[in-house]
C-alpha cells in the first residue's frame, strides 16, 4: 500500500491555487532530495555508483540543478536536454547523451561536451566517426536483448522495440569501438518502464553482469560500467506496494559479489537512468473543477487538460486523484474527470469513484512528478501552464512561468516570409 498524501495541508492547498491560479504542477523538493538521498545510500556499496536523472522525465532546470547538487548526473535524449543538463551545473562526466535516430549536430555537441555517448545503433558507429571524425574515449553500447526477456506495457516487447543492438550486433560494437580506438566501454540496457516487480530489475542485472563476463571473454575487453536504465517503477495506485530501494541495492549486490567480484571482473561501476522513482511521487497537477455535467454519464471538467498530463490518455494509466478538502468523505459517486480539449480521450479518470464533485473544487491529480509536464504539448493552442517547487517551511517557488498567448504566438509569422 501507499499513501497518497497532499503537498500541503488541504486548506493551505485551496488557499495557495487560489492565489496562484490553476492548473499548476507543484513539486516537493524535500521529498525529491530525501528519495534521491536514499537511492544513492542504497547503492553505497557500489564503486562510483551514479543515477543519471532522466531529464525527460522532469526538464526543468531547478529540479536538474537540485539534483545534480546530491551528486547525480543526467541522462539526456536531445540537444535542448543536454543544455539544461550543461546549464544545471552537471559537469560533463555525468551526463549521458542516450538518443534515439540522433541528427548528426546533436551527436557533435554531446562529444563536444564531452558527454557518454551511449549509441542505440551499430550504424550509428560510422555516424560519430563521420561527424566528430572519431570516437570518444569512452562509449556506451545500448543492449536490446530481444526475445531474451520481456518488456511491459509501456515500452513494449524487446522484439518489437526500436531501441539498442541485438545479441548479435553487440560484440561487434565492441570490437570495432576498440579497433578504433575507445578506451573505456560501457553497457547500457532499458527493458522495463515503470516495473514494480524488483525481481524484474535484479534479473536486468543479471543479464548485464553476464555479458560483462561474456564480452570480457570473448574480446578481452574490460567493461567499466554498467547502466541499467531507468524504469524503476512507482506505486500510482494505492494498493500497489512500492520498490524498496534498500532491498533492490542488497539484491544487486549479492549477484555482484557473485557474478563480477568473485569472477575478478571487477571493479565495475554500476548507473541507473531513472527519473520516474525520483520525482514522480513528489508532483502534483493542482486543477479546479469548471463544470459537472450530468449527460449519459456524469463528467467533472477541469481547467486542466491532457496537455498538462497525458499519461491517462496515452496509455490508460492510472492517476490517483483527490478532492481537496473531502478527504473523509464517502466516494459515492461515479465521475469521467475530463479535460479541455476537443478530444474525448481526454480524460485524466474515467468511471472513478470519488466524493460528490462541486463546481469549484480543486482537484489534485497525484504522481505527476515524471512524465507529466514534460509531455505536454499544445493541441487546440492550449498554453503550457506554470510549475512550483514547494520547500522548506512552506516557501513556494515559481520555477516555470505559464506560457502567454505572445509565447504561443512566438514562433509564427503573421506576415508569411518567402523562404
Ligand atoms: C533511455 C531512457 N532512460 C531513462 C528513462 C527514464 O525512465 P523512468 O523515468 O521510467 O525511470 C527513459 C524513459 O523513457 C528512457 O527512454
Amino acid at each position: 500500500m501507499s499513501e497518497k498524501r497532499l503537498p500541503l495541508p488541504s486548506d493551505e492547498l485551496i488557499a495557495l491555487a487560489g492565489r496562484l491560479g490553476t492548473p499548476f504542477h507543484i513539486y516537493d523538493g524535500p521529498g525529491i532530495r530525501r528519495n534521491a538521498e536514499s537511492l544513492a545510500a542504497a547503492f553505497s556499496w557500489a564503486p562510483g555508483f551514479i543515477n543519471y536523472f532522466a531529464v525527460k522525465a522532469l526538464p526543468n532546470i531547478n529540479i536538474v540543478r537540485m539534483l545534480g547538487r546530491l551528486g547525480f548526473g543526467a541522462d539526456c535524449s536531445s540537444l535542448p536536454e543536454l543544455v539544461i543538463a550543461r546549464d544545471a551545473g552537471i559537469p560533463a562526466s555525468r551526463i549521458m547523451f542516450t538518443s534515439n535516430d540522433t541528427p548528426d549536430e546533436e551527436f557533435a555537441e554531446a562529444f563536444r561536451m564531452g558527454a557518454v555517448l551511449n549509441l542505440d545503433d551499430i550504424t550509428h558507429i560510422d555516424d560519430v566517426i563521420r561527424v566528430c571524425g572519431r570516437l570518444p574515449e569512452t562509449i556506451s553500447f545500448r543492449f536490446n536483448p530481444g526475445p531474451e526477456r520481456t518488456g511491459n506495457a509501456i515500452i513494449g516487447n524487446p522484439v518489437e522495440a526500436k531501441y539498442g543492438v541485438t545479441r548479435d550486433q553487440l560484440l561487434d560494437c565492441y570490437r570495432i569501438a576498440r579497433d578504433n580506438g575507445v578506451k573505456h566501454f560501457m553497457l547500457h540496457t532499458m527493458v522495463a518502464s515503470n516495473e514494480l516487480n524488483e525481481g524484474y530489475i535484479v534479473e536486468t542485472a543479471r543479464m548485464l553482469f553476464s555479458l560483462v563476463g561474456e564480452i570480457h571473454g570473448r574480446l578481452g575487453i574490460g567493461i567499466e560500467q554498467v547502466d541499467l536504465g531507468g524504469g524503476i517503477g512507482i506505486p500510482y495506485r494505492p494498493e500497489d506496494e512500492p520498490i524498496s530501494f534498500a532491498s533492490l541495492g542488497r539484491d544487486i549486490q549479492s549477484l555482484y559479489r557473485e557474478m563480477i567480484e568473485e569472477k575478478g571482473l571487477g571493479p565495475v561501476r554500476i548507473s541507473f537512468e531513472c527519473g520516474r522513482c525520483i520525482t514522480g511521487p513528489y508532483g502534483w497537477l493542482i486543477s479546479r473543477v469548471r463544470h459537472v455535467a450530468h449527460k449519459y454519464k456524469d463528467y467533472a471538467g477541469l481547467d486542466a487538460c491532457m496537455a498538462d498530463l497525458m499519461r491517462p490518455a496515452l496509455y490508460g494509466a492510472y492517476h490517483h486523484i483527490t478532492v481537496v478538502g473531502k478527504e473523509d468523505e464517502a466516494p459515492c459517486h461515479v465521475y469521467d474527470v475530463t479535460g479541455s480539449l476537443c478530444e474525448n480521450n481526454d480524460k485524466f479518470a474515467i468511471d472513478r469513484k470519488l466524493p460528490e464533485i462541486s463546481k469549484g473544487d480543486i482537484l489534485a491529480i497525484h504522481d505527476t512528478g515524471a512524465h507529466g509536464h514534460s509531455m505536454g504539448f499544445s493541441y487546440n493552442a492550449k498554453l503550457r501552464h506554470a510549475e512550483y517547487l514547494l520547500e522548506e517551511g512552506g516557501r513556494v517557488l515559481c520555477i516555470r512561468r505559464a506560457e502567454t498567448i505572445d509565447d504561443y504566438l512566438a514562433t509564427q509569422l503573421p506576415c508569411p516570409e518567402e523562404v
